[in-house]
């Protein structure tokens, strides 16, 4: 379907989990391109699929659930495009979707952003930032208990070695630190020394994850992962929750064997993340201990959120649905269960999917 800019055929879009942040960048670029964006505050699954009728495309982040049902369900409504204002899609069954949906995604807005906040998470807590701030705030000038250590000398091992992956080495390399690294895919001529997984868990002081969530990466680090790893490991995941098995990860704690764990992201994050939930009892034991615990920094999946990322995610998710729209249909930024298979994949080719 051709929706050619400046005809009188704004394009729709239904957009799922939609904060107020959002909407102020989302409503300054749709604008310019004619496309309108109907705001939902709830996220997108099989309960709400139905909000998106009468829309051309859906518009979703990392917690809405792109199911097969949910697919089925778009494609019943007419709705031709799944608009990820993300880089990663786990959440999304890209297979179900291949010959019904076109996927979209945002590769990158600001890797920056993401190997920056593992940054500040990482120092935040090995100098007990946290605690001297609520100290001090009740006039608490005490030492006591705040020793921390330097990040100098010591061997930070990274896992995934892509955009944000490698900016965070450039930064560690900066403090002075050894880095070492495990990729599936390791980057050529990139000077980065790569070891295989056991031998990074075997060495790391402080071991980052920027790897994607695949089927192959689920609880990367796991009991046996843990078990290798060198006692009072400082463990940081700005990646996806399911990267680690959470339950691990507390008797890891538990047992002093881990020294801490920063984390922006948690497995079960998505009816938890991204909501006040102050004034509730939490029902997740595992992530109220895990928060419980004085060596466990959590933040609610915030990495991104710089005024940076934010323009860019609008600017080229706009970018994405005005390019499927247009005549050719064709997006850099479309995916599909093919990409990276270089007999099947279209890209190469400056084809649509399917
Ligand atoms: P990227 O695609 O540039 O890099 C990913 C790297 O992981 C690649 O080098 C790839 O070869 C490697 N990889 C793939 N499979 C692997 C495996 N089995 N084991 C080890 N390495 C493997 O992605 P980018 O932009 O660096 O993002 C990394 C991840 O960060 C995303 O997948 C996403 O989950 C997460 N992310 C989190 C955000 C947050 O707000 N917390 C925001 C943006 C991304």
């Amino acid at each position: 379907m051709i929706k050619d800019e400046g005809s009188d055929t704004m394009i729709k879009v239904a957009f799922y989990d939609a904060k107020e942040y959002d909407k102020v960048s989302f409503e300054h670029y749709g604008e310019q391109h004619d496309i309108q964006f109907r705001f939902f505050e709830t996220k997108l699954n099989e309960d709400t699929v139905e909000l998106a009728k009468g829309s051309d495309a859906v518009c979703v982040f990392v917690n809405d659930s792109v199911t097969a049902v949910v697919i089925a369900k778009l494609y019943e409504y007419g709705v031709r495009m799944v608009a990820l204002r993300s880089s990663g899609y786990n959440n999304v069954d890209v297979q179900a979707a291949f010959g019904k949906v076109h996927v979209v995604h945002v590769p990158a807005y600001s890797p920056y952003a993401v190997a920056e906040h593992a940054i500040a998470l990482l120092l935040t807590s090995i100098r007990r930032i946290h605690k001297a701030y609520n100290r001090t705030r009740e006039f608490n000038f005490s030492l006591s208990g705040l020793t921390g250590f330097d990040l100098h000398g010591k061997t930070v091992g990274v896992i995934g070695t892509g955009k944000i992956g490698r900016i965070f080495i450039d930064i560690c390399r900066g403090f002075g630190m050894k880095v070492i690294a495990y990729d599936a895919f390791p980057a050529k001529d990139s000077g980065i020394e790569y070891v295989s997984l056991e031998d990074l868990f075997r060495k790391s002081d402080i071991i980052s994850l920027h790897c994607p969530l695949t089927d192959g990466t689920k609880h990367l680090i796991d009991e046996n992962a843990i078990r290798l790893m060198k006692k009072g490991v400082v463990i940081v995941n700005t990646s996806r929750g399911g990267l680690i098995d959470a339950e691990a990860l507390l008797n890891g704690i538990k047992e002093r064997k881990i020294g801490a764990a920063c984390l922006d992201v948690y497995e079960e994050e998505a009816d938890i993340f991204f909501e006040d939930r102050s004034g509730h009892i939490l029902n997740d034991e595992l992530l109220s201990r895990l928060i419980s615990m004085p060596n466990v920094i959590v933040t609610s999946h915030q990495a991104f959120l710089t005024e940076e990322a934010l323009n860019n995610i609008a600017e080229t998710t706009v970018n994405n649905i005005r390019s499927y729209f247009s005549k050719n249909g064709i997006c850099d930024n479309e995916l599909c269960y093919r990409c990276g298979n270089i007999e099947e994949c279209k890209k190469d080719r400056k084809e649509r999917c399917f």
